[in-house]
């Protein structure tokens, strides 16, 4: 058996360049693993705590000093002879250490770089790539594909301009497009919105994820230029892509209403209801992730019952990959799919149970990366590992996000390897 010799954290920069966690795990076989975690900047309230140094005098008070010091000096030495097979077993530990329901001891982002890193020294250990070594160990999918990409391609809300106010407008390939082409399609028509744009005279700057940030006029102006934009290219509306939102609804609530540029004095739940309906029968957006905020119970169940059977009712602030809050979602049936991304909970164990819940209740999921993201691909494996339906990671635009393409281009060959015979179709 192979056992962790040592672990070791550092503080790099993600990449909005606020300081995150970087975590190497030692084996004694002599083979190491590194691992970094992301960080959201549309935080929601029942996501677990992540560990700043608060300390003003540096970082602007972002460091992670101090969580990278609880790694080195307080976990490393409880893990060290641990069996890296051990995953739910030292998550467990990680857990005690903790002790609180939010991890604000320990902080989200120090579990998580070290659960994570766990995961991957599990995948050395056993000689497999990682998105394997996931699906052997949990068995929550029987075959291996890679799912449909949501290409975010346009970002308003605090990922944009001040402009826009819906924080994500993506264009999603109709699920029958083998990824390659999806990928081709995504990246020619971001460059043709690119054109469009331009022509326009709308700016063109990229946001935190690097979707574009244009000057335009209201949130619906965005589909007409998406509409345009296709009818430049090559590609049909409605028959290669669709499209969806992240309304970010939290984030747009004052005084009572949810304030969009689209309507002058703002939206009640139910003026936002129909105006989800508008977009849904005008545009295709068949996608809508957060479109209330946490507390509106009522209108996502009313969202769901109305709209359920033709769109995904995306939660993502709302279920936070808790499994706890999963299960009260469940029973009220208050959305039909769900965002899964690791740092809003803290250790892949819990991930796992996440992701196996949803599964057991026809719940569709979505792995997802954050808006502080690093070049880690992991969540491309740990996507094709567990069998999730989709995956949001951006736009095919900077090196973060490109990073999580260019691993399941990776995986994609590796696949058809295995299944024609160790040959490869050129491209
Ligand atoms: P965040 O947002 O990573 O900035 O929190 C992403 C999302 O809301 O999906
Ligand atoms: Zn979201």
């Amino acid at each position: 058996m192979a056992s962790i010799q040592g672990v070791y954290a550092r503080e790099i920069l993600d990449s909005r360049g606020w300081p995150t966690l970087e975590c190497t795990v030692w084996l004694d076989t002599g083979v190491s693993v590194s691992t970094s975690v992301p960080s959201g900047t549309s935080v929601g309230k029942y996501e677990a705590k992540e560990l700043r140094d608060n300390d003003q005098s540096r970082m602007l008070g972002k460091g992670v000093l101090a969580a990278a010091n609880l790694i080195n000096t307080t976990i490393s030495p409880q893990l060290v002879g641990r069996d890296p097979l051990d995953q739910h077993g030292i998550d467990q530990l990680l857990l005690e250490l903790d002790g609180t329901k939010d991890k604000q001891k320990l902080g989200a982002n120090t579990t998580l770089a070290v659960s994570q890193a766990v995961c991957r020294a599990g995948a050395a250990v056993q000689n497999q790539a990682l998105y394997h070594y996931i699906q052997s160990r949990y068995q929550l999918t029987d075959y291996f594909s890679i799912p449909t990409c949501i290409y975010t391609v346009v970002n308003g809300g605090d990922q944009g301009a001040d402009n826009l106010d819906i924080q994500e407008f993506e264009i999603i390939p109709a699920s029958h497009i083998d990824y390659l082409n999806s990928l081709n399609m995504a990246t020619e028509l971001f460059y043709t919105l690119k054109n469009v744009l331009e022509i326009k005279g709308a700016i063109h700057a990229v946001g935190l994820v690097g979707g574009y940030t244009p000057n335009l006029y209201s949130n619906s102006d965005v589909f007409e230029i998406l509409v345009e934009t296709i009818k430049a290219s090559k590609y049909t509306f409605a028959q290669d892509l669709f499209f969806g939102i992240d309304t970010e609804a939290s984030a747009l609530f004052e005084g009572g209403k949810y304030r969009l540029k689209d309507k002058a004095h703002g939206y009640t739940a139910g003026e936002l209801a129909l105006y989800y309906k508008k977009l849904r029968s005008l545009y295709h957006v068949f996608y809508i992730e957060d479109p209330f905020r946490e507390e509106d119970i009522d209108d996502w169940q009313s969202l769901v019952k109305e709209m359920g059977d033709t769109t995904r009712v995306v939660a993502d602030t709302l279920t936070a990959t808790n499994p706890e809050r999963l299960a009260q979602v469940i029973d009220r049936q208050l959305c039909n799919s769900v965002l899964v991304k690791p740092n809003q909970v803290g250790t892949i164990s819990e991930t796992i149970a996440f992701v196996q819940l949803a599964k057991q209740h026809n719940i569709q999921t979505i792995v997802s990366h954050r808006s502080g993201e690093t070049c880690d691909d992991f969540i491309a494996d740990l996507a094709v590992g567990v069998g999730v339906d989709y995956v949001k990671f951006g736009p095919p635009n900077r090196g973060e996000r490109v990073a999580k393409y260019n691993r399941l281009s990776q995986i994609y060959t590796e696949l058809q390897y295995n299944a024609n015979n160790n040959t490869v179709e050129q491209q």
